[in-house]
């Protein structure tokens, strides 16, 4: 198991993740995806679409306003309920969760018992819409992705002609004013959230709740996380969201112990009942079939996209020692290596630059290539491990010369084999599914 440091430290020299305004000095715990990060949070996010939304018939996706009506967090008790007790140090004037210290002591100053008595701190970040700053224009950025589907349960139901169960995801941003953010990219004020509420009969929730606990886990699995970092926790009754019946974590074991990656909530009929009663809107379902009207229990299933992405790389991150040196390698699955085949040229010999661009252009409308000349092939090839690309493809002169062939370098056996030039894609394929 890497270091928090090293993985920090590599994701940074290698363009995953910066620092946000780093020439600023920086804004504390707040992170930048670069070129590779992006692209390794894209594929975290499509593979999540793919399996939860496009390969279903009983789901359809959204993408609603981060912005929203004010009364849609007086109806979802995010106004009243989503808050955190704040402490403070009277020594050092650091401000802590009340619940994540130990006996009261300040974990700065180390004095003992030396905190002001906890009050409820709401983790919405609040801003004014127009113009003039004024009482009654408080607009909030939103804690959750969720509401902005709740709001929406009928427009997608009619629209759609879904009947209940069915269930609405999305992916996208939200906001929390975090007291103790931390831990890299773990715990942030600003972060994405992949969530989806799935609208069902009451009676039928407790087997809804188990089914997409068993669903989550399976997916975390399929994208390359080790079953054993992965486990199950439900929530104790004072830990719940104030929005919940009954809540299960699904943790990874980071470098620094267990953590959430995903909540699975049973959020009962709390959501669609608040939003009837404040609007005055019925979001109540009637069901044809028995002829009986009710408003639907949602089960959901809410994971962080950036939560997903550390544990990738935690778990993608090996040193290993060949032959007398080290290399660090992120064994990444395939389908989510920002980069799925480097295209190194031996050397940058005009001989070898027409072939090179040739091979690199026929490959990249169909894989994620990258071109590079640059250095000796040994540093080209720690590289591309280093970036946790499977597939690295050399041209050299033989190549041209004499048999049209290139070779292909397996990133975790670091066999080689050669290929003709016609026959790349086909090998290439099939070296992917090999991992
Ligand atoms: N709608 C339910 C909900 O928001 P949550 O457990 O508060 O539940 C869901 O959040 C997921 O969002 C978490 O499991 C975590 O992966 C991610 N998440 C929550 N707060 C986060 C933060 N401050 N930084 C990064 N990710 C966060």
């Amino acid at each position: 198991m890497p270091t928090l440091d090293q993985i920090v430290s590599l994701t940074k020299r290698r363009g995953f993740i910066f620092q946000g305004s780093e020439v600023y000095g920086g804004l504390r715990s707040v992170w930048d995806f670069g070129p590779l990060g992006i692209e390794l949070k894209r594929r975290v996010k499509e593979m999540w679409w793919h399996h939860m939304i496009q390969e279903r018939e009983d789901i359809e996706g959204i993408d609603s306003a981060i912005l929203m009506h004010p009364s849609v967090w007086e109806a979802s008790g995010h106004i009243s309920g989503f808050t955190d007790p704040l402490v403070e140090c009277k020594a050092c004037h650091n401000r802590f969760r009340e619940d994540q210290i130990e006996e009261r002591n300040c974990p700065l100053s180390k004095s003992e018992c030396d905190l002001t008595e906890s009050k409820q701190f709401n983790l919405m970040f609040q801003t004014h819409m127009g113009p003039v700053k004024k009482e009654g224009s408080e607009i909030y950025l939103r804690p959750e992705t969720a509401q902005g589907i709740f709001v929406n349960f009928e427009n997608v139901m009619t629209s759609t002609r879904k009947k209940i169960p069915f269930g609405i995801g999305q992916i996208g941003k939200s906001f929390r004013n975090e007291i103790t953010p931390g831990n890299f990219i773990f715990r942030t004020r600003e972060f994405e959230q992949m969530e989806m509420e799935f609208f069902c009969e009451p009676d039928k929730a407790d087997e809804w709740f188990e089914y997409w606990i068993n669903f989550s886990k399976e997916w975390f699995i399929n994208i390359g996380l080790s079953e054993d970092k992965l486990r199950k926790r439900a929530h104790t009754d004072d830990e719940k969201p104030h929005y919940a019946k009954a809540a299960l974590d699904i943790e990874y074991n980071f470098p620094w112990g267990w953590g959430e990656l995903e909540t699975i909530n049973n959020r009962s009929d709390h959501d669609l009942k608040s939003h009837s009663e404040k609007s005055g809107k019925d979001l109540s379902y009637f069901d044809e079939s028995t002829k009986e009207r009710y408003i639907p229990y949602v089960i959901e299933p809410a994971m962080g996209a950036d939560r997903t992405v550390l544990a990738i790389l935690c778990d993608a991150y090996r040193e290993e020692e060949v032959d007398g040196d080290k290399r660090t390698v992120l064994r990444f699955k395939p389908q989510i290596s920002p980069v799925q085949v480097a295209i190194l040229p031996l050397s940058k010999n005009e001989k070898l630059a027409e072939t090179s661009e040739e091979i690199y252009k026929s490959l990249k409308s169909e894989f994620r290539a990258q071109f590079d000349n640059t250095q000796s092939i040994g540093k080209r090839y720690r590289r591309q491990d280093e970036i946790g690309t499977p597939i690295c493809l050399t041209i050299d002169f033989d190549t041209v010369e004499t048999d049209n062939c290139v070779t292909l370098r397996h990133r975790d056996t670091m066999d080689q084999i050669r290929v003709k030039i016609d026959d790349i894609k086909n090998e290439i394929s099939k070296m992917l599914k090999s991992f």
